[in-house]
Formats: C-alpha cells, structure tokens, sequence
C-alpha cells in the first residue's frame, strides 16, 4: 500500500515537471519572439484571433455598467455625435459610404466599420466600449478625454448611423466642416467631405 502511494506520488512529481518544463519552453519560446511575430503585417493566426475576439466580447458584456447615459434621439444629438464622431472617429472606422484613411489598413485588427455596431453591442456595452476603449488594438478610451456627454452623444449617433444614407451623412459631414471652417476660417480643416467618399 504505501508502495503504492509512493509510486503514485512519484507519478504525480513527474507529470507535473513535465508540465512545468513544457511550459517554461513555450514561455521562452514566446518572450524570446521565436513563436510570435508581433509585426502588424503579420495576420493573427485564425485560433488566436478567435481567441481574442472571444475575450473581448465577453471582458466587454461581463464588464458593461448598465447605468450609463442614455440621450434622447433628438436634432440636437444627431449634429452633437456627429460633431464627434467627424473629429474623433471617421478616420478610423469611416461611415455610410466613406472609406476609413488609407493608413488603417495597416493597424492590426483592422478597425471594423461601425454602420452595424448597435445591432452587434447592447447600448451599454457600446459606451463602456467607447468610454473605456479596448486594450492593444489601438481603440482609444475616449473617456480619458472627453467628457461623458460626449460619449453619448457619439454613441447615441453610432445608434442613428444604420438609418442614415450615405447623402445624409455626407450633409452632416459638409455642415460639421462648414462650422468649423467658420469658428477657425485661417485653419484648413482636415479629410473634407465628399472628396473622401471611396
Ligand atoms: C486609431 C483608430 C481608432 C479610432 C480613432 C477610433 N477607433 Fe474604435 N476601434 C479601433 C479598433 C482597432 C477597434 C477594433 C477592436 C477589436 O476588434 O478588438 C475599434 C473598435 C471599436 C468598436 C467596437 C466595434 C465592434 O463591432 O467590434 C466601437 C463601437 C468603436 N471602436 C467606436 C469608436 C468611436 C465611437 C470612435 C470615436 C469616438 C472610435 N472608435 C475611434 C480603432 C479606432
């Protein structure tokens, strides 16, 4: 009997310095940048890339607030998120019927566009998106410099955008740069409307 124990012990004590040396190899293999290439140009392979998506959904559902600012659909928000999402967002995710900069398609996962997002993410999950951005994708937490208002109200015209024509937000885009043409008439604004249009 105590043999017996022994041996299972043993079993044990060698089972887990397996695991312990395969895992001390993998660790040096990835730290020593021998199995993971972190250059952009590289695409992630199909498992790690569902492996992150996976995580970022659930990290972003398991850590939504549900308190979070809810505006009301009005005129006013409608110019307000477009004001911000013309500054801080057509770059990167472009719109109905306007391309993302030529430079994104070399960000690495590519930013998706959002014309769809309200029907992917719950109102609260797409503000704790926005407010808190998402970790080593290049997705900024717009809550760190925008005030709160502010992150409703883009996230209230993410929710607008799937009604929205491709002519009806190339108008907001003209009227979002004509006011800023007219509140700065010496500084050209950037990535004018229209001659953007893919
Ligand atoms: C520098 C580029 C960049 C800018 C600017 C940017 N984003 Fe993103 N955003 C990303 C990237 C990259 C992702 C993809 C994250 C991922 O898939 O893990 C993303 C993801 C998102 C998502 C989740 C989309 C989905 O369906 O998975 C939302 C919503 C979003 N961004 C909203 C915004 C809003 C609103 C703004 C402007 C206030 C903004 N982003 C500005 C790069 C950017």
């Amino acid at each position: 009997m105590r043999t017996e124990r022994k041996m299972l012990l043993i079993g044990w004590l060698a089972g887990l310095a397996t695991a312990g040396g395969i895992a001390g190899i993998a660790l040096t293999l990835i730290l020593t940048g021998v199995i993971f290439n972190i250059s952009a140009t590289q695409p992630h392979t199909p498992l790690f890339a569902w492996g992150v998506h996976a995580t970022m959904k659930n990290s972003v559902a398991r850590r939504s607030r549900g308190d979070v600012p809810r505006l009301p659909l009005t005129r006013d928000t409608l110019l307000a998120g477009a004001r911000e999402y013309e500054a801080h967002c057509v770059v990167c995710h472009g719109g109905p019927g306007v391309a993302r900069a030529p430079w994104v398609s070399g960000m690495l996962p590519t930013p998706p566009y959002l014309i769809d997002a309200s029907s992917r993410w719950s109102h609260a999950e797409l503000y704790n998106l926005v407010h808190d951005g998402v970790k080593m994708t290049g997705m900024p937490a717009w809550g760190e410099v925008e005030s709160d208002r502010k992150v409703a109200e883009v996230v209230a015209f993410l929710e607008i955008m799937p009604k929205l024509t491709s002519d009806q937000f190339d108008r907001l885009r003209r009227r979002v740069h004509a006011e800023l043409a007219a509140s700065s008439p010496t500084v050209p604004a950037a990535g004018q409307p229209s001659g953007a249009t893919p």
